[in-house]
């Protein structure tokens, strides 16, 4: 098990690559096994979700080769349909497959996934719309089986703008007959991604980026070459850290677009943002100032950015009110901010943060951003701070030390 140890009070300069998207690579890979031959993605980020559905695509039959950060699938000899236990559940969006299995194999075989300290994070939006779709859907032991004729367009309407549903819908209505409509669809940038991607692959959709989807399924997808875009959640995790720490920095190939109102609130809160054709150039200088944030789905304020939100308040000079909206489980790291002498009162959805003085702790990671929120304390915090299960964290970001060394951060791993 590997510890992050970070020293506090080193403030950052200089710039960064920002790493692709998580959120944005996973259902691409997803959609390569639409097209019976080889799919190329450039600028992979090298995380841990990524070489776990690498695994689950090689158990399928795809071969999977990543060069740097070129990914290619060859998704020619798919012939099993069935998704392993270990890394179905090991990550939950691997349930993203059934849409696309049902798309190429009109069948598909998956474990429930767990659920996660953010939530419970049901799938009954996932299997309703592709039930709707024409899928007969059995679960036995955990163990769901999806098979169809043949996939059949129809209207859905989702109760919940759900990323992951609207992924599956995309994924299967792109190798179902006819046309799908699909009303209250998400509108995260990644979504858009895997729409333009399935556009390039022969799928006509109308609607990119709106709520309201139209998919003229394809049976025959081609391949193709596709760039992954930069992580917008890492790009916030950063200039988070810029905040925490003060300083000044560049963050090449992120979108401003795709950061929303993150940047806006950013500047509320006292940051001062540069954009330019390079990225996002973000730089602070004192304490932040007090804020309230309610996340939502996009265009509202990302969920993956809350807890990051929560230790800018933290150490801010009026500290900040939070309402957590999406996930019911995703104040965990509350506690361990108590620890580095956080004052903060969870009641419900909402997180009261009063500013003050950090100092560092030994802390554990309870999640994937919440991991990288105990980064970001432990930068702003009196001392050495030492966050252990920092396994959490590499599941997101390729290497959060490096990339913050390279800011002047004072901060290592250790085995
Ligand atoms: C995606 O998760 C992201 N993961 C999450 O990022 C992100 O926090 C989330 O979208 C919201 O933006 C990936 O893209 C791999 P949802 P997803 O379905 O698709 C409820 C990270 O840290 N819901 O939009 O699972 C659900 O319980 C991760 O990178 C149902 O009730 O999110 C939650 O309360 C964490 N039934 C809300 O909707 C369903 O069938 C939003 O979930 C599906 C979802």
């Amino acid at each position: 098990m590997s510890v992050i140890l970070v020293q506090g009070y080193h403030s950052l300069k200089g710039e960064l690559e920002i790493q692709g998207s998580k959120n944005a690579v996973l259902p691409m890979m997803a959609a390569a096994i639409l097209h019976k031959g080889t799919t190329v993605l450039h600028h992979v980020p090298r995380i841990q979700d990524v070489f776990c559905m690498m695994g689950i695509l090689e158990s399928l039959g795809c071969v999977c080769r990543l060069e740097g950060h070129t990914l290619s699938i060859d998704a020619r000899e798919l012939t099993c349909c069935r998704i392993p236990e270990e890394g179905g559940k090991a990550m939950r969006s691997s349930i993203i497959l059934l849409g696309a299995l049902l798309g190429r194999c009109n069948e598909a075989f998956a474990h429930y996934p767990g659920g996660c300290s953010i939530g419970s994070r049901p799938i009954d939006l996932h299997l309703r719309a592709l039930k709707e779709l024409g899928a007969v859907i059995e679960e036995d032991d955990g163990v769901l089986h999806a098979a169809s004729t043949g996939l059949s367009g129809t209207v859905i309407h989702l109760s919940y703008p759900s990323v992951g549903a609207t992924e599956n819908i995309l994924l299967a209505a792109a190798g179902a007959n006819g046309t799908t409509v699909l009303h209250g669809a998400a509108r995260e940038p990644e979504v858009e991604v895997l729409c333009r991607m399935l556009g390039a692959m022969g799928v006509r959709i109308r609607g990119m980026g709106t709520e309201l989807l139209e998919i003229q399924g394809e049976k025959t997808l081609g391949g193709g070459v596709f760039e992954v875009p930069g992580d917008r959640i890492v790009t916030g995790t950063y200039a988070a850290a810029v905040m925490a720490a003060g300083g000044r920095a560049l963050f090449r190939r992120s979108s401003p677009r795709h950061l929303g109102c993150v940047l806006s609130t950013m500047k509320s809160m006292g940051a001062a943002i540069r954009i330019d054709q390079d990225g996002v150039e973000v730089s602070m200088e004192g304490r932040t100032r007090p804020w309230a944030v309610e996340t939502g789905p996009y265009p509202g304020f990302p969920t993956d950015l809350q807890s990051l939100l929560m230790v800018l308040f933290a150490v801010g000079e009026g500290g900040g009110y939070l309402k957590e909206t999406v996930f019911e489980g995703r104040f965990a790291t509350a506690k361990e901010l108590h620890k580095m002498g956080a004052a903060i009162i969870i009641e419900g959805k909402e997180a009261f943060v009063t500013g003050g003085q950090l100092r560092g702790a030994c802390v554990r990671s309870c999640d994937l951003r919440g991991g990288a929120a105990l980064v970001v304390a432990g930068l702003a915090a009196d001392g050495e701070t030492r966050i252990t299960d920092c396994h959490h964290i590499d599941r997101g970001y390729e290497d959060i030390c490096k990339d913050l060394q390279s800011l002047g951060a004072v901060i290592r791993r250790e085995t």
